[in-house]
């Protein structure tokens, strides 16, 4: 190889001269590894003495082989990929392979994820969803709101708006703290994610959520206060929270339909909560370490993905126990084919009584929002 265009010698000179790596000067003070082949997890290499070894990348390439090196199946669709279509701009074009894509990671992912916006790399992606949440703000003609809340100690890239919320003092953009926007930070986070729940981190949480939530481009703790109040207030209690998801559990039918039913008005009331979708399912729980499991859990929450936004939706187990209660009125939605679990009967809750009695809560929450525009303090 001396001499040719693989002369590991000849690459380095080159290399050192023109070639800027990351987190290394120009002209680089260490010399790197020139890597001849990949294969698994394995790096074939020449030293700068100009030894060949082989080395087992433990860090597949920051994170991005995971797979391992020259994996058939990927080297294949790779390969007629690029021969069928290798790329066009995404803008007001689609085809099959991102349609496919997106149907593959809208099943991956939990409701209500079923959306997909496709990025680059990790920091393009933070950068993304950063801009969208402000974007949601200024939509609403809240431009005020375009601050992030976050914890201590963590990474998010290296593009100037995701270092924003990496760790300011502790991490590598530490230089960079008087040029990105300052955002609000509270402690590092209990460490586990079946970690029990630690009062105090939730109350600093809460405490800076609250002192900048006029500011903030989140509404996490506004959903958590609300639906925390609702629940336990009707006797339920609150299963577990993730994001703008909650989970929860309550003996009564009864309750179970005043919980959501005050869920949904609760949600049309606030302006900083978009409209809840409520699902209900009715049937036995096992309980284990503070969660629940069953097919009723399973079906609640796949009830509650196809429920529009502002409405509550309950199965026919629940229905049965609701039938026959005035306060309630049940309307028959057209059954629906739920994938592992069948045709399921759905129903629409409504509050029942007179009619005049029925439109009550959205005319009270009407009322609301209005005077709450006109008295610009009441707004949160
Ligand atoms: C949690 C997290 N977010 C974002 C990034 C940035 O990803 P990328 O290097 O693809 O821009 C990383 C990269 O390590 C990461 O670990």
């Amino acid at each position: 190889m001396t001499g040719g265009p693989d002369d590991p010698a000849a690459l380095l000179a080159f290399d050192r001269d023109h070639v800027w790596h990351p987190y290394a000067p120009i002209p680089a003070t260490t010399t790197p590894l020139v890597v001849r082949g990949a294969e698994g997890v394995r790096l074939h290499v020449t030293t700068p003495d100009g030894d060949e070894l082989e080395l087992v990348d433990a860090m597949s390439s920051w994170w991005s082989a995971i797979h391992g090196y020259r994996h058939p199946a990927l080297v294949a669709a790779v390969t007629a990929q690029a021969q069928e279509l290798s790329h066009v701009m995404f803008g007001g074009l689609t085809h099959r392979p991102a349609v496919e894509l997106a149907r593959r990671l809208v099943e991956l992912t939990p409701a209500p994820l079923d959306a997909v916006f496709f990025a680059d790399s990790g920091s393009v992606a933070v950068e993304v969803a950063l801009k969208m949440a402000l974007q949601h703000w200024r939509s609403l003609g809240r431009p005020a709101k375009r601050r992030l809340l976050t914890w201590r100690g963590g990474y998010h890239g290296d593009t100037l708006f995701a270092m924003s919320v990496c760790d300011p003092e502790g991490g590598m953009h530490a230089l960079w703290t008087d040029v990105v926007p300052a955002q609000v930070f509270v402690g590092v986070p209990p460490a586990g994610f079946d970690a029990p729940l630690d009062d105090a981190f939730v109350a600093e949480l809460r405490a800076a959520v609250a002192a900048h939530a006029d500011e903030l481009a989140a509404v996490v703790d506004q959903f958590e206060r609300l639906t925390f109040d609702v629940i336990t207030a009707h006797g339920g209690r609150v299963v577990k929270m993730i994001g703008d998801e909650v989970m929860f559990s309550v003996d009564s039918p009864r309750a179970a339909a005043e919980i959501a039913l005050a869920l949904v008005e609760g949600g049309r009331r606030d302006d900083q909560v978009s409209d809840l979708r409520v699902g209900l399912a009715y049937g036995p729980l096992i309980e284990r370490e503070g969660d629940l499991y069953g097919p009723v859990v399973n079906l609640a929450s796949r009830i509650t993905a196809i429920a529009f936004p502002g409405t509550v939706l309950v199965d026919a187990g629940l229905r049965e126990q609701l039938a026959g209660d005035a306060r309630y009125v049940l309307r028959t939605m057209r059954p629906r084919y739920l994938k592992d679990i069948g045709r399921v009967g759905l129903w629409v809750l409504r509050r029942g009584g007179p009619p005049e009695d029925r439109f009550a809560a959205r005319r009270q929450a009407l009322r609301e929002a209005v005077s709450a525009r006109v008295e610009p303090g009441r707004h949160r």
